[in-house]
């Protein structure tokens, strides 16, 4: 019987993050840490979704979930029933088979860096791949983005569009762009170890927005300038402008209250070490933070961090999207 493995990474925002809820641009970066989905075609009647990093296993009658009766799964596992579900639904049954789902990822959860987009897209993916159906790219991108907003409610898609494509983008909601970097940037990153919700933080914002709009509009038009700012410091690698626009926009971002007392303290860490600029990166409020260390001051600034208790990594940019690692059409 069939079994497929996908993979799909995780991101961090460089700049941008929440304005771009609000139709604003953002810059973000696919990194070297993947989500990894199998999907096996099993000789039962029922669909088993096992989470390793959750230690999770729930099991359902392919038929109940075709019908889209997902009450009583778990709330970490919905939004993978419900891709399941629209699968079923979109392409009929195709197998004679139940499935077994199977997910390992390198990416830490609830922290900023886009694990539940690179699940839902991996997943959109093993599984297009085991039923033999044709999805373009697009149709793998609306079935993780319907996957998203179960767990993050109003999503801009970003996350997931990162995970499909990988690599460096300007995206802003409904289009994307490329971006050539001029040198390879080093990004380190900060976790505060904090979890948080994508959705409760977008929330927040949005609460602050409605109460004072004249001035928070104004904030969040000056991060989308910021984005727009970063697109040429890119191509150009200019890391003293980059790290000049990403302390502005922290600065906005504690603005927007989306900030902590951990990611100042990370973000403190990090510019003593020597950082040109530091930030949270992705919803705040907790999860991680992204530093541009000057050229020879990497180690200093993962040392720094490590030093006030958090874990810290030098994060590669990983220019592949989702991708097909093993059985399928594809070997
Ligand atoms: C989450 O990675 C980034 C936010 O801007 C939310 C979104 O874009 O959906 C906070």
């Amino acid at each position: 019987m069939n079994r497929v493995v996908a993979s799909a990474p995780g991101k961090v925002i460089l700049f941008g993050e929440h304005a771009v809820v609000y139709g604003e641009p953002a810059i973000a970066a696919a990194i070297r840490r993947r989500v990894y989905v199998s999907v096996e075609e099993i000789a039962t009647d029922r669909i088993e979704i096992e989470s390793r990093n959750l230690k999770i296993r729930e099991s359902m009658r392919l038929e109940k979930c075709t019908r889209g009766e997902l009450e009583g799964v778990s709330a970490e596992l919905k939004p993978l029933w419900h891709l399941c579900h629209k699968m079923l639904e979109l392409h009929g049954h195709p197998l004679k088979h139940g499935l077994r789902v199977e997910i390992r990822s390198e990416i830490p959860e609830s922290a900023g860096l886009g694990s539940s987009a690179a699940l839902a897209t991996a997943l959109a993916l093993a599984l297009k791949e085991i039923f033999s159906v044709d999805m373009s790219p697009n149709d793998i991108w609306n079935i993780a983005f319907e996957s998203e907003k179960i767990v993050h409610g109003r999503p801009s898609g970003i996350d997931n569009t990162l995970s499909l494509h990988g690599g460096v983008i300007l995206y802003r909601k409904g289009s994307m762009k490329r971006i050539r970097l001029g040198q390879t940037i080093p990004l380190v990153v900060g976790d505060t170890g904090v979890s948080r919700s994508t959705g409760k933080m977008v929330a927040r914002v949005r609460m602050l927005r409605e109460k004072y709009p004249d001035v928070i509009e104004e904030v969040i038009r000056a991060i989308g300038r910021l984005s727009l700012l970063s697109v040429q410091a890119l191509v150009d690698g200019d890391l003293e402008k980059l790290g000049d626009l990403m302390n502005i926009n922290q600065g906005l971002l504690e603005a927007l209250g989306v900030s902590s007392p951990e990611i100042s303290m990370l973000v403190n860490a990090a510019r003593k070490a020597g950082a040109l600029g530091a930030k949270l990166t992705g919803a705040g409020g907790g999860g991680c933070i992204i530093a541009l260390p000057a050229k020879n001051a990497i180690n200093n600034v993962v040392e720094s961090i490590k030093r006030v208790g958090r874990d810290a990594f030098l994060a590669e940019i990983e220019f592949e999207g989702a991708r097909i690692e093993s059985g399928g059409a594809h070997g």
